[in-house]
């Protein structure tokens, strides 16, 4: 097992100030732009709490389908090696690599996995237990923020075709823009054997959609309020978290879940470099969550140079995996 690091995975505070100012400037206030000032250790814990509340059906969904389709994903991918793109605890990754050793038989080298990720303590981790848990496994680690170093972390060479995977519904986080760069840097990076796998969430009814995102235990709220906890860490913000309301809601025009924070009072951001001030009532959105349709899946396959091959769904087409290669 080797660690390889590439950037200085968004530890930059000169970045986020720029950032955050941006974001309270904006009018609304948005800081959806940067979902990952969520994650602090707290956070990504508040995250994984998430993932086991009853209303929150993402990550079940997509375990479902990886456990049934990843033997036909992996024979389909040909691949050798599987990267993954914000691999975390690498909870879900088991089942693709259950099916490369098993596509791989007796002959040929024993698979690869090229987890990328920002913390290096959750990569270190997973990575560890991978290899006592899979002897013969090959595990090439990277540090580093897929924003900064995804065309770096795909132009390294390999002797094998690669599956890369973005696994848990995260591309829905991105604005169109970012969207659409992450996926052109994506097709820009694979080479002709190569193959791309994301998971998607589904446009579904709008009951099931914001129940996901305001489950009863009031989990997604902590975890909307962190980020307010997060600015104040970083920045010497000094907001209240304990002012600010959770709100989430469906945008059935731009087929996107809302989470936004409501200041309950007047107040103003006391920082240096970083003025800014809610009224009584104002709101900051904090979080887009785009769902995807087969046709809109394809669309964004297609701009970004990449043919849609198969869109895998769990059996209550939830959740999918969309398999793509460069067009
Ligand atoms: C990280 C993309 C899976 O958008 O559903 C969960 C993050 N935010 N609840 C999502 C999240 C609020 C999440 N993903």
């Amino acid at each position: 097992m080797e660690v390889v690091v590439l950037d200085d995975a968004g530890e930059d505070a000169g970045q986020m100030g720029r950032d955050v100012r941006a974001g309270l400037s904006a009018t609304p206030k948005d800081l959806s732009p940067w979902p990952k000032y969520f994650y602090d250790a707290e956070g990504s814990r508040l995250f994984e709490e998430i993932t086991s509340q009853p209303e929150y059906y993402q990550t079940g969904a997509e375990l479902s389908i990886l456990e049934g389709c990843s033997a036909e994903i992996v024979a389909r991918a040909g691949c050798g090696e599987l990267v993954e793109l914000g691999s975390g605890s690498a909870s879900k990754t088991r089942a693709l690599i259950d099916a490369m050793f098993d596509a791989n038989g007796t002959e040929g080298p024993p698979p690869r996995y090229v987890p990328l990720d920002v913390s290096e303590s959750a990569l270190r981790e997973s990575a560890e237990r991978l290899v006592t848990e899979y002897p013969g496994l090959e595990v090439l680690g990277f540090i580093g923020d897929f924003d900064l170093s995804l065309g770096r972390l795909l132009g390294r060479s390999s002797d094998r075709d690669r599956l890369v995977a973005f696994l848990g519904g995260t591309i829905g986080n991105f604005t169109p823009e970012k969207r659409r760069r992450f996926l052109g840097a994506l097709g820009d990076g694979l080479r002709e054997g190569d193959r791309a796998l994301i998971g998607l969430d589904l446009v579904k009814d709008e009951r099931t959609l914001t129940a996901a995102y305001n489950d009863a235990a009031g989990v997604t709220a902590r975890f909307n309020k962190n980020m307010i906890r997060v600015i104040n860490h970083r920045l010497g913000a000094g907001l209240d978290p304990d002012l600010f309301s959770h709100r989430a809601v469906y945008n059935a025009e731009q087929n996107r879940i809302e989470m936004w924070l409501d200041s309950e009072g007047e107040q103003t951001v006391g920082a240096p470099d970083l003025e800014a001030r809610f009224e009584r009532g104002e709101g900051v959105r904090t979080e887009i969550s785009t769902k995807f349709t087969p046709d809109s899946a394809a669309r964004a396959f297609d701009e970004a140079g990449l043919e849609l091959l198969d869109l895998y769904t769990d059996d209550h087409d939830l959740f999918a995996l969309a398999l793509g290669k460069p067009a």
